[in-house]
């Protein structure tokens, strides 16, 4: 029978040394707020239910969840330390039996199966409590293991409280324990607050258990990055880094083409199929799915798009909320705003803005055009310059444009307004009645000539 596993995400601080208006756990790393990744992690590892310990800006950090019906909250108003964060999580574990992890809300680069083994580990020693821990080279900042002659746990000393001898322990408390949850409700309201900075500490769990001669057990970590605790920007910055390159290398092993990785900015939930070539200085994010065969060139940013195979886009293109069908072309510098719909074989050239457009199949806006609130048949070419003018100050209205037409360039088309299909629509028309199919609109004003114009004006000048 599977053992029940619950979790505590302790998320309640203000992360004062980000500097921010807003909280650390939710400043965002590789297109998550910080404290969905330990969040994911514990889910992962089958954590359920995961309670959240929070207290500044609460609803704002429950919003991330909104919707998770394996996620409690549990409210800390005053910030008294770590013990007493995980005792405002009692009420919502009440009646749980079987294991509690506890995770730091900012620790987002901890794998689900770094928790697994450690999880493991508490289960087959049969422990009371077991720290996660890590050997680091530079240990300041972080609690310390203290350990007897024979490696047993003692306790876990915290910087601030450390005497010298103990300041140069090296294996540090990563802020990641299994506890059994009998002994976490009987033992955690035993945390005193006797200590440099009167908080009650959660580490002094470990030296509980030792007291009453229960096993208490500490297990260093393979991979000391996993524990990074982020605590001010460039912490954030670093661990960002880090995400994002498991996500390059897990794309890149399933077939993509990532030119350089550290220069490429791929979100959590993004898919992308194999045989896409991504370049460098890519911003691809909003759970966008990017098909096969694809090219995404430099410069290139996309979000929450859907993408068929074999589409190109092109250099310095912004793509928000659209949907391309396959083998479109976009680019280079052209702007798909939200609700941009293009059937196969599209192609929107350079400095093309649309905004909740239709454009059927091998239809084509090659240069510097701007399409709103339309909707476009196939075969149809939207010559350079074309503006649909959909907007009369008050009110958007729709400009409708069937199979084979031809826009010449500079035409203007205040909608509301239709052009029938297999129609011409002349360079240089404002059109801004419909226009039935099979037809010729052209509006011009007459062209004049005067001949030797200008050799007269120089004359008169001299
Ligand atoms: C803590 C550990 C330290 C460990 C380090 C690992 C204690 C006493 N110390 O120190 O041994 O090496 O983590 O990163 O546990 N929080 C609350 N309410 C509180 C206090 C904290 O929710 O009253 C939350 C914070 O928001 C944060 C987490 O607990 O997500 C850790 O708190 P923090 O103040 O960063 O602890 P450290 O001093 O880093
Ligand atoms: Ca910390």
């Amino acid at each position: 029978m599977m053992e029940s596993l619950a979790a505590v995400v302790l998320a309640a601080g203000k992360g004062t040394r980000m500097k921010s208006g807003l909280i650390k756990v939710l400043h965002p790393a590789a297109g998550l707020p910080l404290i969905a990744w330990p969040v994911a992690a514990a889910r992962c590892a089958g954590a359920d239910p995961i309670v959240l310990v929070i207290g500044h800006q609460a609803n704002a950090v429950q919003g991330v969840f909104r919707g998770a019906d394996d996620i409690r909250s549990a409210m800390q108003e005053e910030q008294l330390g770590t013990g007493h964060a995980v005792a405002c999580a009692l009420d919502a574990l009440a009646g749980f039996k079987g294991t509690v992890l506890i995770l730091c809300g900012d620790t987002p680069l901890l794998r689900p199966e770094s928790l697994r083994s450690l999880l493991l580990f508490h289960r087959e020693n049969k422990s009371a409590i077991t720290v996660l821990t890590a050997l680091m080279g530079d240990p300041s900042g972080y609690g310390r293991v203290v350990r007897d002659a024979s490696g047993g746990v003692i306790r876990i000393v915290e910087q601030k409280d450390a005497d010298p001898e103990e300041l140069e322990i090296r294996e540090i408390n990563s802020g990641i324990y299994c506890m059994d949850s009998e002994f976490l409700f009987s033992n955690i309201k035993g945390i005193g607050n006797d200590n440099v900075q009167r908080e009650y500490y959660l580490t002094d769990l470990l030296a509980i258990a030792v007291r009453k001669g229960l096993p208490c057990l500490a297990l260093p970590i393979a991979d000391a990055d996993e524990i990074m605790g982020v605590n001010d920007r460039s912490q954030l910055a670093d661990a960002a880094r880090i995400l994002r390159r498991r996500i390059n290398r897990e794309l890149m092993l399933s077939g993509v083409t990532i030119i350089d990785p550290e220069q490429t900015y791929i979100d959590f939930g993004v898919t992308i199929g194999a045989d896409t070539i991504i370049h460098p200085n890519c911003h691809i994010g909003g759970g966008t799915v990017i098909g096969s065969g694809c090219e995404i060139e430099q410069g290139v940013s996309i979000s929450g798009c859907r993408i068929a195979d074999d589409c190109h886009i092109k250099a310095g293109s912004v793509l928000e909320d659209s949907e391309l069908h396959e083998n479109v072309s976009v680019g280079p510098m052209a702007h798909l705003r939200p609700g941009t719909l293009l059937h196969r074989h599209v192609k929107i050239g350079n400095f093309v803005e649309t905004k909740k457009i239709v454009m059927g199949e091998g239809s084509k806006a090659s240069h510097l055009t701007y399409l709103g609130d339309a909707e476009i048949g196939r075969a149809v070419n939207i010559g350079c310059g074309t503006i649909t003018c959909n907007y009369d100050g008050v009110n958007k209205h729709r400009t409708i444009i069937g199979d084979d037409v031809f826009i010449g360039s500079d035409v203007q088309l205040v909608a509301p307004v239709t052009v029938g299909r297999n129609s011409l629509v002349a360079a240089g028309t404002t059109v801004t009645a419909d226009v039935p199919p099979d037809s010729l609109a052209i509006s011009r004003v007459p062209q004049v000539i005067k001949q030797g114009w200008r050799l007269k004006k120089k004359q008169e000048v001299a």
